[in-house]
């Protein structure tokens, strides 16, 4: 049997003297998707940042396609994250003077692609993505839902196994939610990579293979229709 993507064990996080997770164990397969609400303050994004190799949990372990996260020398923790990392923010954070295509294939061009190569990547993820038309332009002139595809583009142009989402449609219209939102759960099926995202948005969590709940440091399998948000976490 292959290790799933994404597998956490007792992972505890303080920060100051707020525990965000307690002991929280978490799963996550390729070419599913999983979602995780919770109270603003509840540690969201901690954990997402713990997934990622940028914050260094307490106790517990996180195995991302068999790699031991803590294990990893400081050295090797960059470019272990290019190549295995996928992440999209709010508002997509594009550099603003670079071009879409200029964005999309960063990745590609630091982990020492060649620029035609690079560049052919990135063109053809951001046609998919349906914002092949935008390419040649600034990002700071993009509208949210373009700059959240294109960061998409940029997130899967090293095709890393894991993809995490920080509240991606959290700046976006009802309508446009939807459209990215098309296209973020179409990504497991479509390139095999685990998806897992934060939000607030309960239609948007919904759509997920999976619902998590993160409450007073637990993670909480959520049913579908049951996961509720509230607006901040007890201190
Ligand atoms: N680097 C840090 N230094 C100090 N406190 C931090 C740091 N990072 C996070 N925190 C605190 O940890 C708690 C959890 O923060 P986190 O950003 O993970 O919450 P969240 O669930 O993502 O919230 P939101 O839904 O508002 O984005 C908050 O109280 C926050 O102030
Ligand atoms: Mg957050």
């Amino acid at each position: 049997m292959t290790a799933p993507t994404l597998e956490v064990r007792g992972l505890t996080c303080a920060i100051g003297r707020r525990t965000l997770l307690r002991q929280a164990d978490l799963s996550a397969e390729a070419g599913t998707s999983l979602s995780v609400m919770g109270p603003s303050g509840s540690g969201k994004s901690t954990l997402l940042s713990c997934l990622a190799g940028l914050h260094t949990p307490q106790a517990g372990t996180i195995r991302v396609v068999g790699t031991d996260v803590a294990a990893l020398r400081p050295g090797q923790a960059a470019a272990w994250r290019l190549r295995t990392i996928g992440f999209v923010y709010q508002f997509g954070e594009l550099l603003p003077e670079l071009s879409a295509v200029e964005n999309a294939a960063l990745p590609l061009l630091i982990a020492g692609r060649g620029r035609r190569d690079a560049y052919g990547t990135a063109e053809s993820l951001l046609a998919e993505l349906g914002v092949g038309e935008v390419a040649d332009s600034p990002a700071s002139v993009l509208s949210g839902g373009e700059r959240q595809r294109v960061a998409v583009a940029r997130a899967l142009s090293t095709r890393p196994p894991l993809v995490l989402a920080d509240e991606p449609t959290g700046a976006l219209d009802e309508r446009t939610t939807d459209d990215v939102c098309d296209m973020l759960f179409r990504l497991p099926a479509r390139y095999g990579c685990a998806l897992v995202l934060v939000t607030h948005n309960p239609v948007v969590a919904h759509r997920a293979d999976r619902l998590l709940t993160l409450r007073e440091g637990a993670l909480h399998d959520s049913a579908p229709g049951t996961a509720h948000d509230t607006t901040t976490a007890g201190a």
